[in-house]
């Protein structure tokens, strides 16, 4: 049987729900207005390939736009090299499904020089291709450099947007394992880009200190070229949707203040709401109830130190002692200081770390975990 409830992996079509909202920016902002790129971030897991791949699939269909998605962490060993020749092959196979010669790119790509000059030769193929071809031999014998390779592969899909008389928009999913993207590279990416007329770039990732430093200083590279869109959880009503549905596919019923536990214990983190979906699954019940609920929230909690524990990994003892007194209700740097027998200063210092890591918020007159289910489990293990 078809999985009702996906566990881990982009889902598109009819397993995609809610975000119709953003959906809609993206497809007004970067279709119908032209403007010029979008950064997309949100939390480990919220659904940011999902809502890539249905965009794609979406704009796609009504042929008013060229999609080409490229997952970054996909590239291995990662080298802008190897970045830019993804983004050039993946916008021919976009933008010329047709193109003949396909193997004899691939090959010159790969450093045949007959290949090459095959292609030089060959009065058919196009001048974007013999470009790009071009300053990759001259790379390799150090007569070019990266930033000559990049503007090839930009104006590719600049070039090829305008031929094909769609919007082309190339999607660069983890942007943010870029690491060694040095400042001067991400410059050459806006000085290219801001010229764009017929193409555009969402770039998306899950680190907020790196979309911040993307996009909302003055001095960012992307500052005032790319519109900001942070991916938050389902709201009340989405959550409950998705439940209600996929039980329903089920042959089973759900009452109603089952349905708002789930939203409440999950956070409306649509990956949380289909494990516990599947766990209410698991347990065959009878009928589906607050109390069903609640059990297959137990059940899923202990289960959950394999995401978790490396997640840990990311913060200090220091920061994870203040998370875990957080996490067990304590709202205030008072309470969480007295507890620890640590200064409030001490305190606030690692709160305002979590919250740059993105950990923790602000709420009521405190503080808590943005994560549920993280909450529940530190809760239950310390
Ligand atoms: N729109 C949606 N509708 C239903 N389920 C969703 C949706 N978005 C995400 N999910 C659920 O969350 C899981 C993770 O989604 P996805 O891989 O898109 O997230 P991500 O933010 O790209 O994660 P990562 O940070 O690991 O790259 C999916 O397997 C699915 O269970
Ligand atoms: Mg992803």
């Amino acid at each position: 049987m078809y999985p009702i409830f996906q566990l881990g992996g982009p889902v598109t079509g009819k397993d995609f729900y809610g975000r119709e909202g953003v959906l809609r920016s993206l497809q007004r902002d970067l279709v119908d207005k032209g403007m010029r790129g979008y950064v997309i971030y949100g939390a480990r897991r919220i659904g940011k390939t999902s809502l890539l791949m249905e965009f794609k699939q979406r704009i796609t269909a009504n042929k008013k736009a060229t999609c080409i998605y490229i997952d970054v962490s996909s590239i291995h060993p990662f080298t802008l090299e190897r970045l830019y020749d993804t983004m050039f092959i993946e916008s021919l196979k976009a933008f010329r499904p047709k193109l003949d010669m396909w193997d004899g790119v691939k090959s010159a790509l790969a450093g045949s020089a007959t290949a090459f000059s095959e292609i030089l030769k060959n009065a058919s193929i196009d001048i974007v291709v013999k470009d790009y071809l071009t300053i990759k031999f001259r790379l390799k014998e150090r007569k070019a450099d990266l930033q000559e390779l990049l503007k090839n592969a930009l104006t590719a899909v600049e070039k090829y947007s305008e031929r094909s008389k769609t919007r082309g928009i190339i999607i660069l999913d983890e942007f943010q394992l870029i690491e060694k993207m040095e400042p001067k590279t991400l410059w050459a990416f806006r000085a290219h880009i801001q010229n764009w007329k017929h193409a555009a770039m969402i770039v998306a990732g899950s680190e907020v200190s790196f979309v911040e430093e993307l996009t909302i200083n003055k001095t960012a590279p992307f500052y005032m070229l790319f519109k900001i869109e942070n991916l938050k959880p389902f709201d009340k009503k989405t959550s409950e949707n998705m439940i209600l549905d996929k039980f329903k596919k089920l042959g089973m019923h759900i009452e109603q203040n089952a349905l708002e536990k789930c939203h409440d214990l999950t956070g409306g983190y649509p990956f949380y709401l289909q494990w516990l979906g599947d766990a209410i699954y698991d347990q065959k019940p009878k009928k589906i109830g607050i109390a069903e609920v609640v059990l297959a929230f137990r059940a899923l909690l202990k289960e959950s130190e394999v995401i978790f524990y490396s997640e840990l990994e990311r913060i200090s003892e220091g920061e994870k002692s203040v998370l875990i007194e957080l996490a067990k209700g304590r709202k205030r740097i008072t309470e969480v200081a007295k507890r620890l027998e640590k200064p409030d200063s001490t305190v606030a210092k690692f709160v305002e770390r979590l919250i740059a890591k993105g950990y923790v918020i602000r709420y009521e007159n405190g503080y808590k975990l943005v994560d549920n289910l993280l909450a529940g489990w530190l809760a239950l293990t310390y």
